[in-house]
C-alpha cells in the first residue's frame, strides 16, 4: 500500500446531483471506497525490509507474538474500513449475513467522516486548508455550554451534542436531519511576528465559522474548540506509564517554576475517575475508551462500550433512524482488535541523531528548556496492555501533564480539570516524518501552525520563557534545534 490514499470523507454532500440519492448511493460510494482503500500493511510478510516511507507510523511493536500479529493485522483492516449503512435498511437477523470486518455497517445517522483513516491518514495527523472560509477537513470542532456534566466534563448542548456532526445518511427528502448538523468553516487571520534578529514569521490564527445549522441557532452561551487530527502512534507505550512516574514529573516541575498537572476524567470503562492521558487536553483514560469515543462521535458507530446512537433528543428523525440500534454496530471482537491495533502501534526510530547540526539542536533544545514539558526519557511499568510494552523506556517528548499556554492558544472551553488555557504536551517523537506520511505538516490543537518553528511562537504562558530563548536564538541556532526535532 505505498500509493498515496484519497481522503475518505464523502463527497455526496457537496454534489447536489448525489445527494438526492439519499443513502443507497452514500453506501454504495463506501463500498467502492472499502475495496480501494482495503489491503493489508505495508511490508506484510517481509518485517524486517524497510517501511514505505508513507507506512513509518503503521508498524507493529517488536516482540508481538504470532496471535498478537494477527489480532494487529485485523485491526488495521478495521481502522481502513470504510463503514457504510446497510442499504436495505432492515433485514431480519441481518447480524446473521454481516460480512467480515472488512465492512463496516452502521454509519452515521450522523457523522464526520466514514473511516478513521480519513483523519488520521496513515496513522498521522490531519491537515488544514489555507483557502479563506475552507470546510473543515480531518478536523472537528468541540461544541459544549457552561457547566459541567454528571462526571466532571464538559456540558453538552442541549440540540447539538458535544461536537458538530457535519454529514448525515438520512436521504434528502428527510427534511429535520438536513445534511448533518452544520457545516464547519475557518477563516485565517495572518499575523507578523519579529523576532530579535530582525528575522520576521507570519503567523496565522482561526476563525471559526459554523452555517447552516440544522436545528436553529447555537446561542450566545456556545463555547466552541478547534480540535486538529493527532497522529496515534506509540500510545501503548504512553497509556503504560504508571500514575506514579507522571505525577512525579508534576512535582519536579514545580521545583523549576512550571505548573505542569495531571487532569483527572470520566473512566468509563472502569466507572471511576481516571488520570487522563490522550486528547489535545488529556480527556481520555485510555485507547480502548478513545477509540470508542472516535467511533461514536466521529463515525456514528455504537460499540460494546457505547451502545446508544449519538442523537440528542430534538434531533428525532436521528432517533428514529433505521436501523438505529443494532447492537451494537462494532462487535466485541473487532473493538478488540482496532483497540490493540492502536496499542501496538510503533514510534519511528529517530533519525541522523549523531549528525553535528543535530547534536548541537540537542543541547539548544535543552538550554531552552523545552525538555521540561517535552521530556525525552520515560518507562512503561509493568502494568502494560501487552507483554511487549512492559518495563520498555521509551523517548516521547511529553510528560502527559497540563500546562497553561498563555491567552493566544486559549480556546475557552474547560473540559474535566482542564482550563480554557491548558493543553497537554504533545509528544515530539516522529514529527519530521508528518510531511511524508501524509503531506500534514500542521501542528497544534487547532493546526494553526504549519511548521515547528510556527508552533514554538505560538507557545505563550508558561512555556513563555522556552519560547523567547528559542526566538532570541541566531538564525543558526534556531536552525540546529528544527533539525533536532525533526530527527527525533
Ligand atoms: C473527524 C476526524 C476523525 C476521525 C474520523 C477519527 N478521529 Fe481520532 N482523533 C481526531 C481528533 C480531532 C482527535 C483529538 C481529539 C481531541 O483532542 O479532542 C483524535 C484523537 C484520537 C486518539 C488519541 C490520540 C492522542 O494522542 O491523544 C486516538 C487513539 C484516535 N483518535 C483514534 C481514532 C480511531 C481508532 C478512529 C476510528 C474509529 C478515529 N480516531 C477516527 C479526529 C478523528
Ligand atoms: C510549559 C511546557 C512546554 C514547554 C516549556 C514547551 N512546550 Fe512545546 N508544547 C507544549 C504544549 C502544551 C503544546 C500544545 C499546545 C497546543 O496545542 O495549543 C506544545 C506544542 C508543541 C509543538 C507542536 C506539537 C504538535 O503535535 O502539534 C511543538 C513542535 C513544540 N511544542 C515544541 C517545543 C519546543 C521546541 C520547545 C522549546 C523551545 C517547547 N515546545 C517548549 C508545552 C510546552
Amino acid at each position: 500500500m505505498a500509493a498515496d490514499l484519497p481522503p475518505t470523507i464523502p463527497r455526496s454532500r457537496h454534489q447536489p446531483g448525489l445527494r438526492r440519492q439519499g443513502a443507497i448511493v452514500g453506501a454504495l460510494l463506501a463500498l467502492v471506497t472499502a475495496l480501494t482503500l482495503g489491503g493489508g500493511a505495508a511490508g506484510e510478510g517481509k518485517r524486517s525490509a524497510a517501511p514505505e516511507p508513507n507506512a513509518v507510523y503503521m508498524q507493529p511493536v517488536d516482540g508481538l507474538d504470532a496471535p498478537e500479529l494477527a489480532t494487529f493485522r485485523a485491526g488495521e483492516t478495521l481502522f481502513r474500513t470504510s463503514w457504510i449503512v446497510f442499504p436495505a435498511l432492515q433485514i431480519p437477523n441481518w447480524d446473521v449475513v454481516r460480512p467480515p470486518a472488512m465492512f463496516g455497517w452502521g454509519l452515521g445517522p450522523t457523522y464526520i467522516a466514514n473511516a478513521c483513516m480519513g483523519c488520521h491518514v496513515q496513522a498521522g495527523s490531519g491537515k488544514t486548508s489555507d483557502k479563506p472560509g475552507a470546510t473543515v477537513f480531518q478536523q472537528l470542532l468541540r461544541i459544549s455550554i457552561p457547566g459541567t456534566n454528571p462526571h466532571g466534563g464538559p456540558n453538552p448542548h442541549p440540540i447539538y451534542g458535544d461536537q458538530l456532526q457535519v454529514f448525515d445518511v438520512i436521504s434528502a427528502d428527510r427534511r429535520q436531519v438536513r445534511e448533518g448538523e452544520a457545516d464547519v468553516l475557518v477563516d485565517w487571520q495572518a499575523e507578523m511576528v519579529t523576532l530579535p534578529d530582525g528575522s520576521r514569521v507570519e503567523l496565522r490564527r482561526p476563525r471559526i465559522r459554523v452555517t447552516s445549522l440544522s436545528f436553529g441557532p447555537l446561542g450566545p452561551e456556545v463555547m466552541t474548540s478547534l480540535r486538529n487530527t493527532p497522529a496515534i502512534f506509540g500510545l501503548g507505550y504512553l497509556e503504560s506509564v504508571s500514575e506514579e512516574d507522571i505525577l512525579a514529573l508534576a512535582e519536579a516541575q514545580k521545583a523549576r517554576g512550571l505548573n505542569g498537572r495531571p487532569n483527572y476524567v470520566r473512566d468509563d470503562i472502569n466507572d471511576k475517575t481516571s488520570l487522563g492521558r490522550f486528547g489535545w487536553k488529556a480527556n481520555q483514560p485510555g485507547v480502548r475508551q478513545q477509540v470508542a469515543a472516535a467511533f461514536l462521535g466521529d463515525m456514528g458507530i455504537t460499540s460494546p462500550l457505547y451502545t446508544k446512537q449519538n442523537c440528542p433528543p430534538a434531533q428525532t428523525d436521528c432517533r428514529a433512524m433505521p436501523p438505529g440500534d443494532y447492537k451494537p454496530e462494532l462487535r466485541a471482537a473487532d473493538f478488540d482488535a482496532i483497540s490493540f491495533w492502536a496499542q501496538a502501534l510503533e514510534a519511528p526510530e529517530p533519525r541522523q541523531l549523531a549528525r553535528a547540526e543535530v547534536q548541537r539542536g540537542a543541547q539548544l533544545f535543552a538550554a531552552a528548556r523545552c525538555a521540561l514539558c517535552h521530556v525525552p526519557d520515560m518507562k512503561t511499568s509493568r502494568n502494560a496492555p501487552f507483554p511487549a510494552l512492559a518495563n520498555r523506556s521509551f523517548h516521547p517528548y511529553t510528560d502527559l501533564l497540563l500546562h497553561d499556554m498563555g491567552e493566544a492558544l486559549a480556546d475557552g472551553r474547560p473540559d474535566f480539570r482542564a482550563g480554557p488555557r491548558d493543553w497537554r504536551t504533545p509528544p515530539l517523537w516522529g514529527i519530521g516524518l508528518r510531511q511524508q506520511v501524509n503531506g500534514s505538516s500542521n501542528l497544534l490543537h487547532d493546526g494553526r501552525a504549519r511548521n515547528v518553528t510556527e508552533a514554538i511562537l505560538w507557545h505563550g504562558g508558561e512555556a513563555q520563557d522556552a519560547r523567547d530563548r528559542f526566538a532570541g536564538f541566531s538564525r543558526e541556532e534556531r536552525e540546529a534545534l528544527l533539525a533536532f526535532v525533526n530527527a527525533i
